[in-house]
Order: C-alpha cells, then structure tokens, then sequence
C-alpha cells in the first residue's frame, strides 16, 4: 500500500483498528507494543487471514519504533483501560506517562503524520500528545465524538426501528459523563429527532448515550468498548487517508472557538489529508452552551492534575 499507520497499543482496540485498516486495505499497518510477542502474534495471525479476506496490506509486529519511521498517522491506543468501577478519570497518571514516552517516539521519527489519541481519559491525553510532540494543532486529534455520536445513531436506530445509514447525531463536548448529545442536529434522513420523537425518550437515549462506555464495561467486567472505538477510529483516518474532507465530532484544540483557549475539546471537524482542516462553529442554545461550558471545566479539572503531575 502507498500509505502507512502505526497504531500503539496492540491491545482490544489497537488490535481491532489493525484489522479494520488492513480489511478496506487502506494502508501498511505497524502495531508497536510493549509486550513482546504481542504485536508480532497478532500481525502474523492477521496476514494469516489476508488471503482469506483478501487485502494485500502489509502489516508489522513490533516493540520498537524504527519500523514506524515514515508513517502518515499514529494511532494511539497505548494505555491501560478501565475496569468497573472506574472512571476514565482514574486511568490519568498512568495513561499520561505512557502517552508523554510513546508520543516522543512516534514523532520524532515520523515528524510529518497526523496523530489520531483513542486512550483516556481522551481530551487530557491529547493535551499531553499536543505539548510532546511538538506538531501543530491540526495534526493532534482526539476521537471520542465519532464513538460517542455512533452510539448515540445506534440507539436512535433501536427506538424508531429505521435504518442506521439514514441517522446522522452529533455529540459534542469532553469524553466523559458530561459529554453534550445533540438531539436538535441529529437527523433521521434530515428530520431532526425532536420531531419524531418524545423528550422523555430523547432525554433517555441522550442518558444512555453519555453512560454508553460505563455501559459496556459493566457488561465486559474485565475492560472497555472496543470494536465501536476502533471502527471511530479508523473511520477518522480514512478521512485522512483519502482526503475525503468528512466533518466529525474529535477533539480539537481550540483557540478561541466556542469560547476556549488552550483547551482539546470535542467539536465538529472536517477531517483532511492535513488532520483538522477547520473547526466548524454551529449555533447553540444557551442550555446547549451551558453545557458544554460543563464539559470543558471537567477537561480543565483534568489539566490540572496534569500540571501537577508535571
Ligand atoms: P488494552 O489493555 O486491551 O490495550 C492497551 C495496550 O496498550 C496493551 O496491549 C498494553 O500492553 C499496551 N501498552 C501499555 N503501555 C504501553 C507502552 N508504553 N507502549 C506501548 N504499548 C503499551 O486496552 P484497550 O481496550 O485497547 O484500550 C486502550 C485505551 O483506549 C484505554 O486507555 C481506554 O480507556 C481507551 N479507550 C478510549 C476510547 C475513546 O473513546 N477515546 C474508547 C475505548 C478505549
Ligand atoms: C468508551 O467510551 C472506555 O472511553 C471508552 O467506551
């Protein structure tokens, strides 16, 4: 393939981006992990089912960095995953040190990639990936909104029994309980939902939707969600890949838009060969932007403890 990625963290979600990546053969893929045999196991029993799935991409298991030089987007998955009980707000220190040393080796050897963070607590660890790296803003990018607004599409889909293609939601904010569900720009074939259906089960899903990843844990016991955020993932990088220009939901770090400075936070996108090719700015209500005035104070909560953890 003419195009490469690197995903860190060969894990349940860094695993499962791999074979979605190397499946639409989208581009080479390198899983760098840190135990060894992992990464290496898990390529080989992918290229094993190449010629069954039938895709020629290339894919490499490693637990260095040298075989990631060249890439055009570094997935970062590498950290430890919640368990019940958790918050994604416990998992900050630990996640922190990992992404501060895997994004110093991603980037120095590939200087040019877009950079894709998945591991929580996400907005803080973007914050981290962004001061590490040394890229520009547009080339850090946090997915959550994609997972978060996909959750939301499938719920919607349940209740109105209609098919997923025709629902289009937005879910904007920080990747936690305080994220902000959209229901007056979520759409079923363009009919936003506050006309078909009533607030106490819109207020449901939005409840449901903003509880979606404890949800899965609950179920699991033993991690996290791992194929919806790993299809979120993939979905933003082809957009990269084949600068298809898609708006999406991901944490972007903002500059004055909506109101916050210096502050990674989840808002519409267009999704570009250059990474985030413009923040779009919709109109929100004022419960809306109260809202998401709430998210961003738990995203900046977060950045103190990063300060202190220095
Ligand atoms: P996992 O435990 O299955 O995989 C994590 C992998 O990271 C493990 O294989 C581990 O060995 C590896 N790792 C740890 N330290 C490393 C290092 N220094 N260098 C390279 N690899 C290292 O966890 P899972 O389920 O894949 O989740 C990964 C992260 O993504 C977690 O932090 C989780 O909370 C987050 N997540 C975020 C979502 C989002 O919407 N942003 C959705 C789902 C998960
Ligand atoms: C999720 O939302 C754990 O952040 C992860 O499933």
């Amino acid at each position: 393939m003419d195009k490469k990625v690197t995903v860190v963290g060969a894990g349940n979600v860094g695993a499962t981006a791999a074979q979605r990546l190397c499946e639409k053969e989208l581009c080479d893929v390198v899983l760098v992990d840190i135990v060894e045999g992992v990464p290496q196991g898990k390529s080989l029993d992918l290229t094993e089912a190449a010629p069954i799935e039938k895709h020629d991409a290339h894919l490499t298991g490693t637990n260095g960095y040298d075989e990631t030089e060249g890439s055009d987007i570094i997935i970062i998955t590498a950290g430890i995953p919640r368990k019940p009980g958790m918050s994604r707000d416990d998992l900050i220190s630990t996640n922190a040190g990992i992404m501060k040393s895997v994004t110093r080796e991603v980037a120095k050897r590939s200087p040019d990639a877009v950079i894709i963070i998945v591991s929580n607590p996400l907005d803080a660890m973007c914050h981290v990936a962004y001061e590490a790296s040394g890229f520009p803003k547009n080339r850090v990018i946090g997915m959550a909104g994609v997972l978060d607004s996909a959750r939301f599409r499938a719920f919607i889909s349940m209740e109105l029994n209609v098919s997923v293609e025709n629902i289009h939601a937005f879910v904007l904010g920080g990747h936690g309980d305080t994220m902000v569900p959209l229901p007056r720009y979520s759409t079923v074939a363009g009919i936003p939902i506050t006309e078909l259906m009533p607030k106490d089960r819109i207020d449901a899903l939005v409840d449901r939707t903003a509880n979606g990843g404890a949800e899965i844990v609950s179920l699991l016991k033993t991690g996290s969600a791992y194929y919806a955020p790993a299809s979120a993932a993939v979905e933003m990088a082809e957009s990269i890949l084949k600068d298809k220009k898609k708006v999406l939901p991901c944490a972007a770090y903002l500059e004055g838009e909506y109101g916050f400075k210096d502050l990674f936070i989840g808002v519409p996108v267009k999704l570009g060969a250059k990474g985030v090719e413009e923040i779009i700015e919709i109109t929100l209500t004022d419960d809306e932007k109260a809202a998401l005035q709430k998210s961003a104070d738990a995203v900046e909560e977060l950045k103190g403890i990063l300060k202190k953890l220095g």
